[in-house]
């Protein structure tokens, strides 16, 4: 009788973490959060969660940083975000370097022959770096003397 008390323990034991760890694997998948954004001044207002995490992966990727480059976070090893914050002045020059990426592609490129040419995006110019490697010292020289 004892025995098979236990064994029941056990089962709903067993039972109770295979949820409580599926949950946690659910919840590690789903752990950026999907609320409708805030606070776009630029991308469209109807951009979705997860449109919005697709996007700013690439602006990560792009200049080779993390989301705490541009958004306001807590110090340490599990940062919490405050993503639609103002506070930080690189997610201000951001914004209006997706304007000026827009317009590029817009207003100048689009106009360019039939159109058919490459849109610019961020890696266009950052290729991996925070600030875009532009020096004159990479262009070919000719020789002064
Ligand atoms: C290079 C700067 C930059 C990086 C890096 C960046 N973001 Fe953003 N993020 C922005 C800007 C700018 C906006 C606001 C866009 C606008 O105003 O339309 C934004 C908006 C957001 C929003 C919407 C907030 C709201 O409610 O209004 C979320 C969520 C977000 N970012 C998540 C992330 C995550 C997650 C990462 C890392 C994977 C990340 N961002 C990396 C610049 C950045
Ligand atoms: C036409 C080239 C070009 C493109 C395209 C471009 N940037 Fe920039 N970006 C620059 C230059 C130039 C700077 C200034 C670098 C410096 O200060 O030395 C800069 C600086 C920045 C900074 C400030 C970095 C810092 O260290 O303070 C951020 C943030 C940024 N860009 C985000 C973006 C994002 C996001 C995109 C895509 C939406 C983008 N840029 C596309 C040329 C570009």
């Amino acid at each position: 009788m004892k025995y098979s008390g236990n064994r029941k323990t056990i089962a709903i034991l067993t039972i109770c973490f295979a949820i409580a760890t599926a949950q946690t694997f659910a919840q590690k998948e789903h752990h950026h959060d999907e609320r409708p954004p805030q606070n776009l001044k630029v991308l469209p207002k109807n951009t979705t969660g997860e449109e919005i995490h697709t996007i700013m992966r690439g602006y990560s990727l792009s200049l080779g940083v993390r989301c705490n480059f541009c958004h306001a976070a807590t110090e340490g090893e599990k940062p919490k975000f405050d993503f639609p914050s103002d506070e930080k002045p690189e997610k201000e020059i951001a914004r209006k370097m997706i304007k000026m990426v827009d317009a590029i592609n817009n207003k100048y490129l689009a106009k360019i022959e039939d159109g058919s040419l490459e849109r610019i995006t961020c890696v266009t110019c950052h290729m991996g770096r925070p600030k875009p490697l532009v020096s004159v010292d990479s262009l070919p020289k000719k020789n002064r003397d």
